[in-house]
């Protein structure tokens, strides 16, 4: 269950062209089960209409301090009432008003009079986010505790490119799920590995696996989520989750390099990843050519890095390993689980329809050493993600 379930968010939306991405940070909050409750200053109604973001949120867009049918004394109610307020986009002046406590129109009013925790997500053009004035307001905002989610680079109105686009939906809404859900790993370093390795025949083709690293990415997410710091060795490019770092990769020996560099120091390490068992023993400098015949394809082995984690596994370490299975789902999985010397193995049955690569949902096993087997069953990536984190963090605790 995602920690924005049930929870009352306010989304406070001003005058700026990204006012229109609020639209999708609304729908995904609203998709996470939280009770959005929408906010919009004169100025943001410039951009979008209030209709599309009433049509979407969870009551109607709230705009008037005064003659407020949605609130009697709106001015403190809808703070009060909050579990988090998030405002995106925030332009330069909403920030200094709510810096200096500014309290002209509801959002500012709702911004003062809560208790509860606040996201700020500023966006503008370069200069004005460079503005010693504005760099000012952020610092003493984030002394304060708020929560700031850094503009992007890109794009902006008017075709300038540089510092200050609105940071993307997700980030947005994993800000929101870091703040609300649990920091259970907070101190906790973990590498991550997803995506299927690519193993070169010649300078243009590779042998591959069907796996979509999708799954990867959402422990990834998951653990930044509650804490953990992620390094993320990915043969895919998908879109970065919040506060991970990604090591890109395509081969197995490259994953391998990237993980033994950090595994001695590491507190957890989940192979999620896809490693071919096999590569071709050359590859081709350049391309090789139809006319020349069908080549002959010699495999060898490539190393197992779970194996290799399993056998140098320091003192408190958690190994986690995933087992795509098409038949004997839990039998070979616990085979894997004692000769890999795991703490956890993740088993799934990618026979199953919507189950494993390529899909956005999952069903798995979660086998430990002397446990019963405990099935999750068909569920977003991110939700058996959740499962997995909570049995690693439970782990963790045991072992400390
Ligand atoms: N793995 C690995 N290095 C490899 C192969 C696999 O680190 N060269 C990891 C995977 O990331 C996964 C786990 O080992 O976490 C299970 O992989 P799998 O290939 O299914 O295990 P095998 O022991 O190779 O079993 P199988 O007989 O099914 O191929």
């Amino acid at each position: 269950m995602s920690p924005l379930q049930g929870k009352r968010i306010v989304l406070g939306v001003t005058g700026g062209i990204a006012a229109y991405k609020a639209i999708e940070i609304c729908r995904r909050l609203v998709d996470a089960g939280a009770h959005v409750v929408p906010i919009m200053t004169d100025a943001a109604q410039h951009f979008v209409g209030p209709t599309t973001l009433s049509a979407l949120a969870s009551e109607p867009v709230q705009t008037e301090l005064w003659n407020n049918a949605t609130t009697p004394i709106p001015h403190t109610k809808v703070g009060q009432g909050a579990d988090l307020i998030v405002v995106a986009p925030a332009t330069a002046k909403a920030i200094a008003a709510y810096r200096i406590g500014y309290s002209h129109d509801l959002l500012q009013n709702t911004l003062i009079a809560t208790r509860a925790p606040v996201i700020v997500c500023p966006a503008m053009h370069t200069e004005m986010w460079e503005h010693p004035s504005v760099v000012d307001n952020i610092s003493t905002l984030r002394e304060r505790g708020v929560h700031i989610v850094e503009p992007e680079s890109g794009r902006l109105a008017g075709g300038d490119v540089g510092a200050g686009r609105l940071a993307s939906p997700e980030s947005i809404v994993a800000a929101a799920e870091r703040v609300l859900g649990p920091s259970d790993l907070l101190g906790v370093s973990m590498i991550v590995s997803a995506g299927g390795t690519r193993e070169p025949i010649d300078s243009v083709r590779v042998i591959a696996n069907r796996s979509s690293g999708k799954q990867g990415y959402a422990v990834a997410a998951e653990a930044a989520a509650r804490g953990a710091s992620v390094t993320l060795v990915s043969t895919v490019s998908l879109p970065v989750p919040a506060g991970v770092t990604v090591v890109s990769v395509e081969t197995a020996a490259q994953m391998q390099a990237a993980i033994e560099a950090h595994a001695p120091s590491t507190d957890v390490i989940v192979m999620a990843a896809a490693v071919a068992d096999f590569r071709p023993v050359h590859a081709a400098d350049h391309k090789l050519k139809k006319h020349d015949g069908a080549p002959e394809v010699v495999l060898e082995a490539t190393p197992d890095i779970l194996a290799g984690l399993g056998e140098r596994k320091p003192e408190g370490q958690v190994l986690v390993g995933f087992a795509a299975e098409t038949n004997d789902l839990v039998a070979n999985a616990q085979s894997k689980l004692e000769r890999k010397r795991l703490d956890l193995i993740v088993a799934n049955d990618v026979s199953a329809p919507d189950v494993g690569f390529a899909h956005d949902t999952n069903a798995v096993t979660l086998l430990r050493p002397g446990a019963k087997p405990v099935e999750i069953d068909l569920a977003s990536k991110r939700d058996v993600a959740r499962a997995v984190i909570d049995t690693i963090a439970e782990i963790q605790t045991g072992k400390n």
